[in-house]
């Protein structure tokens, strides 16, 4: 299993174990490893599962507690015919990590959501992966920065329909809940460390904090 990711999934089983008759949707299947933590949870709880993959990981397991749907995760005209009718407890997004495939599918499956649903992002954090870090990766330090930064215009629009808290072990995991019934469109965060201003302060003098 990759860096981090047992104690990750451990996470995820500790803050959705309490729920009763739980529906999941799963963006992200490969071996099975999340498939396999929901599946014991469903078992427990007289829940649900219901997963996509591009692959075919319909082999994974054989519980009648499954339901694989193979599929791209953003091939909406396809899935939506699958889940048309229900409505998840928890999603888990862990598909292709690029950030404007993670906007877009966020987008789509939060309206699947029940009110007070969980949302868990995979892969989010980047400090494992900078130059000299544990696991030094240009790529992959760039790619889950962005997709850090998109979640933070994302959740920086929506704070009347969304929490937003990330656990920064390993690759990292957002967690997050659905408190509206809608959401906004993201909004760019103006950053104003780089202002003409602020650069001079930077080198001229350094800002002390006002009584
Ligand atoms: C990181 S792995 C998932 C790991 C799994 N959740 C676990 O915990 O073991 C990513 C998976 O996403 C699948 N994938 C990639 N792009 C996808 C897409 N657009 N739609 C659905 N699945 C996709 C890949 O085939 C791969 O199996």
């Amino acid at each position: 299993m990759k860096y981090f990711e047992k104690e990750k999934l451990e996470l995820i089983k500790s803050k959705i174990s309490n729920i009763q008759n739980l529906n999941i949707l799963e963006l992200g299947v490969q071996k099975g490893n999340s498939t396999n933590m929901f599946l014991e949870i469903c078992n427990q709880n007289d829940g649900y599962l219901t997963s996509i993959d591009i692959k075919n990981c319909s082999t994974v397991s054989a519980d009648k507690r499954w339901k694989f749907i193979h599929s791209s995760d953003n091939n909406f005209e396809y899935v939506d015919k699958f889940i048309a009718n229900k409505q998840f407890d928890v999603l888990f997004i862990d598909s292709y990590h690029e950030p404007n495939h993670v906007r877009e599918i966020f987008y789509h499956y939060f309206y699947y959501l029940k009110k007070t649903g969980i949302i868990f992002i995979d892969d989010v954090v980047w400090l494992p992966y900078v130059r000299n870090g544990v696991e030094d990766n240009n790529f992959i330090e760039r790619i889950n920065r962005l997709t850090f930064d998109k979640l933070l215009e994302i959740f920086n629009n929506n704070i009347e329909n969304l929490t937003l808290d990330i656990n920064f072990r390993g690759s990292g995991l957002a967690i997050l809940t659905k408190i509206g019934e809608k959401l906004n469109k993201e909004k760019k965060i103006k950053n104003r460390l780089f202002t003409i201003k602020n650069l001079i302060k930077r080198f001229i003098y350094s800002p002390k904090p006002k009584n």
